[in-house]
């Protein structure tokens, strides 16, 4: 996977094209889940499917892409409004839009902002409600340790939560790779991209409004965003179907690629 850069005004957003400039290629736009960058995509970009164009940008801060000045009051929408600008300055058709976790809710924002651009959505482990006040409360806890230990504290909290039991047990490999991914990460970008998650609006009233089709993914594993999550977010769009990923945990796409695929590459064959 090779970066690219986009630079609109002061900003530069770094993202992964499988086939640049391919106009004639049907697009599936891909947004990464957190505290990861655009290179959780890569089992995917591997596997593209003929007559597709995979395009996944990394979100302010995140990989390649810069941070906006501190201070300026950080939204869910200003990554969606990237995703936006990523998809008219590469005048992408009507790309389908897709994301895993911290990547569902900029889908999320992306319709609250053109409800028209997607022709279709894929939403991977994650969820459409707004953080309760003790998932805020437990921001807070991280925020703090951001500030005490940097990204390898996130690290070192984070990936029991994020990886399920099976790869936890049986797949050392891709717990050290997330592990490097996010030490790779800077403390401002996770720090802000904590902030927009925990101001983030409710989604089910755009949800509601969906009527393009829909593929909901869950790991069988995820504890962060569980399965019963996923049913929710399913039964919340009319022409959503759900596929669960066995053996996988809150990163399907990575945890069990072979799989994740499959369900990607069935939905997309019907669009
Ligand atoms: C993610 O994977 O993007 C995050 O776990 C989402 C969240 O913390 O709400």
């Amino acid at each position: 996977m090779q970066r690219q850069y986009l630079h609109v005004g002061d900003r530069t957003i770094a993202y992964y094209d499988s086939a640049p400039g391919d106009t004639a290629a049907k697009v599936l736009l891909l947004v990464h889940g957190f505290p990861l960058a655009a290179s959780m995509w890569e089992p995917q970009f591997k596997s593209v499917p003929a007559g597709w164009r995979f395009v996944a940008p990394d979100m302010r801060g995140f990989g390649g892409s810069t941070l906006e000045p501190e201070g300026e009051s950080p939204s869910i929408d200003d990554y969606a409004g990237d995703v936006i600008d990523l998809v008219r300055e590469l005048a992408l058709a009507t790309p389908v839009v897709g994301g895993c976790s911290m990547g569902g809710y900029v889908t999320m924002g992306v319709l609250r902002i053109a409800p028209r651009l997607p022709r279709a959505l894929v939403l991977a482990d994650t969820r459409a409600g707004a953080d309760t006040s003790e998932g805020r409360a437990a921001r807070r806890t991280t925020l703090a340790l951001l500030e005490r230990e940097g990204p390898s504290g996130i690290a070192r909290d984070m990936l029991p939560k994020l990886l399920g039991r099976t790869t936890q047990e049986e797949s050392p490999d891709i717990e050290s790779n997330l592990r490097r991914v996010i030490k790779q990460q800077s403390a401002p970008a996770i720090r802000s991209a904590i902030e927009r998650m925990m101001h983030r609006p409710d989604s089910h009233a755009v949800l509601k409004n969906v009527s393009v089709p829909t593929l909901v993914v869950v790991g069988q594993e995820d504890t962060l965003t569980p399965a019963a999550d996923a049913e929710k977010l399913a039964a919340a769009i009319p022409a959503a179907e759900l596929v669960v990923v066995p053996r996988a945990g809150h990163f399907a796409n990575l945890e069990q690629p072979a799989l994740f695929n499959a369900a990607l590459t069935s939905f997309l064959s019907r669009l």
